[in-house]
């Protein structure tokens, strides 16, 4: 039952057994949330306090919802109206939290590498839920548990990942855990918008999203991470849309079934027109739901449920 990870600060190197044990116990946990009564006393005791540093919908009440449904006490901690104002570092707010007795620490941080920071500075158990552009592991497991559940299998499984690779951790913990498990990577986008030398991760590159859309079973689109890159990246939204949106038109030229997943939150008439993010190919609101589960099996596992 026993991860070989202590921590989850990214899906960089996390090995195929790990993942697997992790997508099981989250279709354990589907079931739960299916009860009438969706909790369980499985993590009785523990304390789990959810740092955000930057602002979230889905994973930040994704994140509580699971930790109240596996019976933790939670605590929930927002950078705007604490002492960080006052000048406090990030090392003194996490010893003084953590001199509380906390049992884990759920971080999201705009800064690359903050998650596994903390861990020089307190012994709980670290997940890291977005760390700026660097990596967002439970989101790459909700969108492959989502990919899992839809096809049965990801290994041979074609996945194209579309839209601003460069600024996006989403990306990134997507190619590793979606590599790990033998799928098929493609990545899509303006050239601008695709991190240099990323094919050594074992991807391919594609410019035309329509030949992207061709290789793909399923296709996991990106917003324009507008509040990580500077100007001039993409001559207009109006050109991006054209070339690189995903329109009820491109989606009936393709004559074949297209899974579609976006991570929201979602920019409706620039990477997805509002008729496929609502239509018949969009798995988006499962992806969702399959975040609570799988976000109760990584907590489970790491901080020791019974
Ligand atoms: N997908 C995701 O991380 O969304 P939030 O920023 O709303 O948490």
């Amino acid at each position: 039952m026993n991860l070989s990870i202590k921590h989850l600060y990214g899906l960089e190197g996390v090995p195929k057994e790990d993942l697997t044990q992790i997508f099981d116990t989250a279709f354990s946990f589907r079931e739960v949330l299916e009860r009438p009564i969706k909790r369980v006393p499985t993590l009785q005791g523990k304390t789990i306090v959810n740092l955000f540093f930057e602002n979230s919908t889905r994973t930040r009440i994704s994140f509580e919802l699971a930790e109240k449904r596996l019976s933790a006490d939670t605590v929930n901690f927002s950078a705007s109206g604490s002492s960080l104002s006052k000048g406090e570092s990030l090392k003194d707010t996490i010893q003084n939290l953590y001199a509380m007795k906390m049992d884990a620490i759920v971080m999201r941080h705009p800064v690359p590498g903050s998650a596994k920071l903390l861990s020089q500075f307190v012994n709980a158990v670290i997940i890291n839920a977005g760390d700026g552009t660097h990596e967002h592991p439970t989101q790459a497991l909700l969108d492959i548990m989502s990919l899992k559940e839809k096809f049965g299998k990801i290994e041979g499984l074609n996945v194209a990942i579309v839209g601003d690779i460069r600024h996006s951790r989403v990306a990134l913990s997507n190619i590793f855990g979606l590599k790990a498990l033998g799928a098929n990577v493609a990545l899509c986008g303006p050239p601008t918008f695709i991190p240099y030398g990323v094919e050594s991760l074992g991807v391919k590159i594609m410019y035309n999203l329509d030949e992207a859309l061709q290789f793909a079973d399923a296709v996991n689109l990106l917003r324009i991470q507008r509040e990580r890159q500077g100007k001039g990246l993409i001559p207009s939204l109006r050109e991006y849309r054209n070339l690189y949106g995903m329109t009820r038109e491109r989606l009936e030229n393709l004559k074949k079934p297209l899974t579609i997943l976006h991570p929201g939150p979602i920019n409706r008439g620039v990477e997805i027109d509002s008729d496929v993010a609502d239509g018949d190919y969009s798995i988006i609101l499962h992806q969702v739901l399959n975040g609570v589960a799988v976000r109760m099996a990584v907590l489970f596992l790491l901080v020791g449920g019974k």
